[in-house]
């Protein structure tokens, strides 16, 4: 089944142009440029609160930051274990949003619940649409990345951003923030995501060759701004997984509060940094890092202005619109991972002490 593949992983990486497309499909009309109507009404939506775990939540950050900035609609995300037990203080006219590969998650199941005991309408962003998230809630808004078996997320992540950001333009229409030109303009853009996917995963040399670095170290850090941050912790996140090396996401404008007392030549920090409106702040950021002789590697467009300072790496990533930044940078920040563990020789399919699906507490 895995084909020419070494992993399940490999393979679902190289498969995220099409599950990005079937997924952006279900949304957006390609041919209308125009978002589908959605049986939820975003115009009359207060809120939206997001309950996922793990990857999933990573994901409905970065669907915090579209739904915020596109639509005006205010979002919270949390984790569900913690969302579960602390009695949270919701308000009438929030829409419970569950985001699941599985849609079996036990906390993210029982948060779904528990949300529509209170009387709160629900969605759930599944990609097993026969799931009990599925037939919980009142929306199925589905994800199209086919059955994931790497239990390392990757393709499910990339079709779970691209349900919330396809959606976050259709609240947007639907709360009259986006115009028909916009409207047109932003479908289009994601459109543009499966080509520069596939266009990020055939520059993996270079992935490869920072990876054999990268496994030689005991601590990594990931730095983003904007949806970049979310994506630093979930880069993180994929290290530790596969790679066992520990790792920590931040955002890049937090690392004068305390991360960069962690900088010495043998702690790899590796930056995000998509030309958009803030890459002006994180190319700053890199430089103090590398002033404090840290060893950088920044993932940026060729085109990108190099920040100042030696020692510091680079690695070509497409450039893309903003928006849909977090599904292209995902790809080397999924393959970072994928090369340093398959450099340590770890089960990269089936990491020590995870499971695929976690339906216990
Ligand atoms: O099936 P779910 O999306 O609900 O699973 C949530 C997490 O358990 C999952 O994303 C986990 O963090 C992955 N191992 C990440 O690679």
């Amino acid at each position: 089944e895995k084909g020419a593949y070494r992993h399940f992983m490999e393979k679902e990486v190289h498969e995220q142009p099409d599950s990005v497309q079937h997924t952006l499909s279900e949304y957006l009309d390609l041919v209308t440029g125009a978002a589908k109507p959605q049986s939820v009404n975003f115009a009359t939506v207060d809120r939206l609160q997001i309950i996922a775990c793990g990857t999933a939540f990573y994901a409905g950050q970065i669907g915090k930051y579209a739904f915020e900035k596109y639509a005006g609609l205010p979002c919270d995300v949390e984790i569900a274990s913690e969302f579960r037990y602390r009695s949270p203080a919701l308000t009438p006219g929030t829409v419970a949003v569950a985001v699941s590969q599985s849609g079996e998650t036990a906390d993210t199941l029982a948060s779904l619940t528990w949300c529509k005991a209170q009387g709160l309408k629900t969605a759930a962003v599944v990609n097993v649409h026969t799931s009990s998230m599925a037939r919980e809630a009142d929306v199925l808004w589905p994800t199209h990345a086919g059955p994931e078996i790497g239990v390392a997320s990757t393709k499910a992540f990339t079709a779970q951003v691209s349900a919330l950001l396809a959606l976050a333009v259709a609240a947007g229409v639907a709360r009259g923030r986006i115009d028909a030109t916009r409207e047109a303009e932003l479908v289009k853009a994601l459109f543009e995501a499966p080509r520069l996917i596939a266009e990020a995963v055939e520059s993996h040399r270079d992935i490869e060759k920072i990876a054999h670095d990268l496994a030689k170290a005991t601590d990594v850090l990931f730095l983003g701004r904007g949806a970049m941050f979310p994506l630093a912790m979930e880069g993180a996140l994929k290290l530790k997984e596969i790679s066992y090396i520990h790792a920590e996401g931040y955002a890049a404008g937090e690392l004068k509060h305390g991360p960069i007392a962690l900088v010495d030549e043998k702690t790899p920090i590796i930056a995000l940094a998509p030309l958009d409106e803030v890459f002006e702040k994180t190319a700053s950021n890199l430089a103090e890092v590398a002033a404090r002789g840290g060893p950088v590697i920044m993932i940026a467009p060729a085109t990108a202005p190099a920040p100042h300072g030696d020692g510091i790496r680079r690695v070509d990533a497409p450039d893309c619109h903003p928006l849909i930044a977090p599904l292209v940078y995902a790809v080397p920040v999924q393959l970072l991972a994928y090369y340093t563990a398959v450099q340590k020789g770890t089960d990269v399919d089936q990491p020590r002490n995870l499971a695929k699906s976690v339906t216990v507490e």
